[in-house]
């Protein structure tokens, strides 16, 4: 069943049905002040961070309330609906409505009883509050008198845990009063007398508004018990029944703000207004509203400023190919995807509140992947910031705090550390996520001085990048387990496997083999002759080691506990086929040829479904060690055996580094949101977004997915299409150029901005090859193999190539 399409022209998945499997939502907003919205207009909004800086209220598996409602009131017939379908929930046949999700704004429109209203909610580009601009037609031929209403619930705290559950104590600092044209909602207001700046029990008086602009305020309520009336719910608010609020704001309990303006529209007439909510002191406040004055034009700058912002970040790496649904991920869906798990890591969703106050090292060094191709100056920003969070003994900080305070972190090894953030150990994983990272970085810039960089440890010191990446080898090699693998420790990737100090990781083993072979190339560009020689030989003899231990006849294994029992063997009676080590093996180049076919064979027939391929199979059940603490989840779920989608972009780069472009582009469509957008209602999840994972063959509800928008999901299915199925693969001095892409793509093109020069390629394929070059022509000359040198690019370079 479809809920909508992609209207690929404007960058926006356009619902034609509201009432959709699950919320489909978009983020708003930047770091400084995110919000969420739903396409009932469901969500919430936070400042800096969605645990500790909640301004609107979410209530979790509350289906999908409350939310940005805009009640529309005729006044003559006194019926009413919203401007987003629910929370009044029109009948279908006569409400009509679509919304527009886009590059960091909403737009709903909707039809009904003669009146059509567009509402856009956006955070203005480099703004602190959100902005709902609504505006409304009158479609008839006689005048109509309306009311319009805006309802924003605020928290009683910003702190979501105490807004939620500690009433006792959060229902008894707030207030909330009215004046000029907008409600002020307080929080330990009766502080006001305190001396200014001075913070009493670590509590500050926080200011919010909601106000209206471009029309006078009719009547307003600040008080949610009061506006929506007792027994009465979101989509039958007293408030609005009775054509006008109380004009009282709330002394304890639940604050809000509500507003009505009554509008009378001629026929055919648009009137434009806009309602704002923020954190803001009061002054502020009410310099905001005031700039609205002049709604329609300030809207309508704001909104295209936006736009071109969100575009031009896109445009830098743009694709034509056969397939619509790879064009539009990649040109704009899996690209904003990457977008918003770089800014927020997995700070907020309607799956998370945002309770882990900070980074996590694995995640967000890996999130930075999927932007690298588009926006390198902003990547490196974080790199550098990532790189200041590894401890002086090269390991990763597990989480690191929104506060971060290079040179001066406590660290895994201090009781503080471990209370403030709940990780009590070093995760084997975390630091040699590094070495991809920094590499795909230099390379796609050419800014080889990076790596003499100095930056700052997390707890103490300061070295180079390259540095910090030899550290980051001195931490694993420091931590080896019982064979002289790395060891597991608290958890690798795998946060559902805890191999512990003296068992070791398949996977690990694997990244560490991999950054071995990029720290080299570093070294060489250093001349570092000695340092690559030690490399050399911790790699040969690390190589020999996954070789003898971890091949079993068609697989690797998954590794050993600390009694040396093997996970992931051919004969174990559960979890004896996984599917990390075996992509790894081919992306680390530790596998043979005939291994990596084969491994990646296991792949195909043990794991693969029409969702993608599971984790493991089969799932825990009765045979899991202690450390596999997947046991937990029903099986076909999350890491028991789910279809964890992040894994996704590593069978489809594994299989086309092996030059299979048959299987990465299956593995791709199985998985791609696109791809499921004729049957959304199995998959559940928003049709322009990946989730954390899909149900597996195990599940009743195999296909349903969950976890939306913020999964390291983004960044690896954009690295295994870019560098993948796309085969753009730089390196320090220029470009290899090896698509691996389905046999019938006759011929695609790839709009790439590369070192200040813009390159379009074209690549043919009449023979209708799945890899493999025949033939590369760069401005009309013809290359050796594959690759395009730096020097001879120009400002528009054209690019052909033929595959064999
Ligand atoms: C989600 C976590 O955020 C991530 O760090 C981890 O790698 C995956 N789960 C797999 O367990």
């Amino acid at each position: 069943m479809k809920y909508g399409y992609f209207d690929d022209e404007k960058k926006e998945y356009v619902i034609t049905r509201p009432d959709t499997p699950a919320p489909w939502v978009n983020y708003l907003g930047s770091p400084e002040y995110g919000a969420i919205v739903s396409n009932n207009a469901g969500g919430y909004s936070f400042a800096k961070s969605g645990a500790n800086g909640r301004i609107l209220r979410y209530v979790f598996n509350q289906f999908d309330e409350p939310g940005r409602y805009i009640y529309i009131r005729d006044n003559e017939s006194r019926d009413f609906w919203s401007a987003s379908w629910q929370p009044v929930g029109k009948d279908l046949s006569e409400y009509k409505s679509e919304c527009h999700h886009g590059t960091a704004y909403t737009k709903m429109m909707a039809d009904y009883s003669g009146i059509h209203s567009e509402v856009r909610y956006y955070v203005p580009l480099g703004k602190s509050y959100e902005v709902w601009s609504l505006a409304i037609t009158n479609d008839t031929d006689k005048v109509r008198s309306v009311n319009v209403t805006g309802y924003a619930e605020f928290t009683n705290n910003s702190n979501y845990e105490q807004d939620q559950v500690n009433l006792q104590y959060s229902q008894f600092i707030t207030k909330s009063v009215f004046h000029d044209n907008r409600v002020r909602q307080m929080i330990h207001a009766n502080l006001d007398q305190i001396e200014n700046g001075k913070e009493v029990d670590n509590k500050i008086v926080v200011n919010r508004f909601f106000g209206l602009a471009g029309a006078e305020v009719q009547s307003w309520c600040g008080d949610k018990e009061e506006f929506l009336g007792r027994y009465h719910g979101y989509g039958n608010p007293q408030g609005v029944i009775n054509g006008k609020l109380n004009n009282q704001g709330n002394y304890n309990e639940n604050g809000c703000g509500a507003l009505t303006t009554a509008l009378s529209i001629a026929p055919g007439e648009t009137k434009e207004i806009a309602f704002l909510v923020g954190m803001k002191d009061d002054a502020e406040a009410g310099e905001i509203v005031a700039s609205y004055t002049d709604t329609a034009s300030v809207c309508k700058e704001e909104l295209e400023e936006l736009i071109s912002y969100w575009h031009k970040q896109l445009s830098h790496f743009q694709v034509k190919t056969p397939s619509p649904e790879f064009d539009t991920m990649i040109n704009t869906w899996n690209a904003y995807n990457c977008f918003m798990t770089f800014i927020w890591s997995r700070a907020a969703s309607f799956t998370y509140c945002g309770l882990r106050n900070g980074y996590g090292y694995r995640d967000t060094v890996q999130d930075i992947q999927g932007v690298i191709h588009l926006a390198p100056e902003m990547a490196v920003e974080k790199i550098r910031f990532m790189l200041s969070a590894q401890v002086d003994n090269g390991g990763g900080l597990p989480l690191v705090k929104f506060t971060h305070n290079p040179g001066h972190e406590d660290t895994p090894d201090d009781a503080s550390y471990v209370q403030e953030t709940g990780h009590p150990a070093y995760r084997a994983d975390d630091a040699l996520w590094l070495f991809p990272t920094v590499y795909k970085y230099v390379s796609e810039t050419g800014n080889v001085d990076f790596i003499d960089e100095v930056i700052p440890f997390a707890n103490k010191d300061e070295g180079t990048v390259y540095e910090h990446l030899k550290r980051a080898i001195d931490f694993s090699m420091n931590h080896l387990g019982k064979h002289g693998m790395p060891a597991g420790l608290y958890a690798d990737w795998n946060d559902c496997l805890r191999l512990g100090k003296d068992g070791e990781s398949t996977f690990v083993a694997l990244q560490f083999y991999y950054a071995m072979t990029i720290l080299k190339e570093f070294a060489a560009y250093k001349k570092d002759e000695s340092y690559i020689g030690y490399l050399d030989e911790c790699q040969k003899n690390l190589g020999n080691l996954i070789q003898d231990l971890c091949w079993n006849e068609d697989r690797f294994i998954r590794g050993f506990t600390e009694n040396g029992e093997v996970i992931g063997k051919r004969d174990d009676p559960e979890a004896n086929m996984w599917l990390n080590p075996q992509s790894w093996a081919v992306i680390s180049g530790l596998a043979d040829e005939k291994q990596g076919d084969l491994a990646l064979q296991q792949v195909y027939d043990r794991l693969n479904t029409e969702y993608g391929a599971i984790l493991m199979d089969p799932p825990y059940h009765a045979h899991a060690f202690d450390g596999a603490l997947a046991v937990i989840y029903n099986a076909g779920t999350k890491e028991n055996a789910g279809i964890f989608s992040q894994s996704q972009g590593w069978i489809i780069l594994a299989e086309a580094l092996r030059g299979h472009g048959e299987r990465a582009f299956e593995y791709f469509m199985e998985n791609a949101p696109a791809a499921q957008n004729d049957r959304a209602e199995i998959r559940r999840l928003e049709p322009y977004c990946y989730g954390q994972f899909t149900e597996g063959k195990a599940s009743p509800n195999f296909g349903r997915s969950h976890v939306h928008w913020l999964t390291g999901t983004a960044s690896t299915v954009m690295v295994g299409c870019v560098e993948g199925i796309l085969g753009m693969r730089p390196d320090f001095y220029g470009l290899h150029i090896a698509p691996s892409v389905p046999k019938a793509w006759d011929e695609f093109e790839i709009d790439k901005d590369f070192r200040g020069c813009h390159l379009h390629i074209t690549v043919k394929n009449p023979n209708h090859a799945e890899s493999g070059c025949k033939k590369l022509l760069v401005n009309g000359q013809e290359m050796e193999g594959n690759y395009i040198p730096e020097e001879i690019l120009t400002a528009e370079t054209v690019v052909e190539l033929y595959l064999s």
